[in-house]
């Protein structure tokens, strides 16, 4: 005679497998939505920027991949969830303020004022192109929120966290950027850089990802 309690867990580990089954089978329509939905989004973003409006040590317009900079900010909300400075008592860290630099005409400052699914109360990015800035602003209606300004001599010390991907091709200045950063940031403040130059080695800021792209200013 079988036991209940064997029946019973036949009948459970057969639910589960249906269910995994399902889920597994959903996998490769769900991986086709998103990259319909990326190239959607992709198309949406594609503003025509202007070739040559920036100067010579300079990057132009070069879009990171959606999908990196998205995992450079779950991975910035987890190193904020761990940080005793980042604490709230209801939300996964205290609301921060975001500052892109380099944005172009403002795709990323776009798609995250689009979602509430993080947890910043402020969104701005800015660029040295003013007919990037403009062609942004005209595009996405962001407004004030994106500006014109040089990445060399701005100060960032109204941000908690800035994010950028690297914004000048020649070495020394893409130093002298990185140190203007840590320099103006306040104490606690979070980069999250792409293609960076010489945060890996500046002692005023700590590493907070195994990546190497989330640093913590000291
Ligand atoms: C590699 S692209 C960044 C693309 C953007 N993060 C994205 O994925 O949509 C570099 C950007 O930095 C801007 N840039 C170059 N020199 C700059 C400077 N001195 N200050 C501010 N922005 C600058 C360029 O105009 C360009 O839009």
């Amino acid at each position: 005679m079988e036991r209940f309690a064997d029946s019973h867990d036949s009948f459970y580990i057969t639910e589960v497998a249906e269910q995994a089954n399902e889920l597994a089978a959903s996998i490769p329509q769900l991986l086709e939505k998103i990259t319909v939905l990326q190239a959607a989004v992709n198309d949406f973003a594609n503003l025509n920027l202007e070739e040559g409006a920036v100067p010579e040590e300079s990057f132009g317009y070069i879009p990171l991949d959606l999908g990196e900079f998205f995992a450079k900010i779950f991975a910035l909300e987890q190193a904020l969830t761990l940080d005793v400075d980042y604490r709230h008592p209801e939300l996964r860290h205290r609301p921060c303020t975001f500052l892109e630099v380099g944005c172009g005409g403002g795709r990323l400052v776009h798609l995250l004022s689009c979602t509430d699914r993080f947890n910043f109360d402020k969104i701005h990015g800015f660029d040295i192109s003013e007919p990037m800035i403009k062609a942004g602003q005209a595009r996405y209606g962001l407004g004030s929120n994106l500006f014109v300004e040089d990445c060399l001599t701005f100060d960032y010390s109204g941000y908690d966290v800035v994010f950028f991907y690297r914004p000048l091709q020649d070495d020394d200045a893409e130093t002298a950027f990185e140190n203007r950063l840590i320099e103006t940031l306040k104490p606690g403040a979070f980069i999250v850089g792409a293609g960076q130059e010489s945060l890996d080695n500046n002692r005023k800021v700590v590493a907070k990802d195994d990546q190497n792209s989330i640093f913590k200013r000291l």
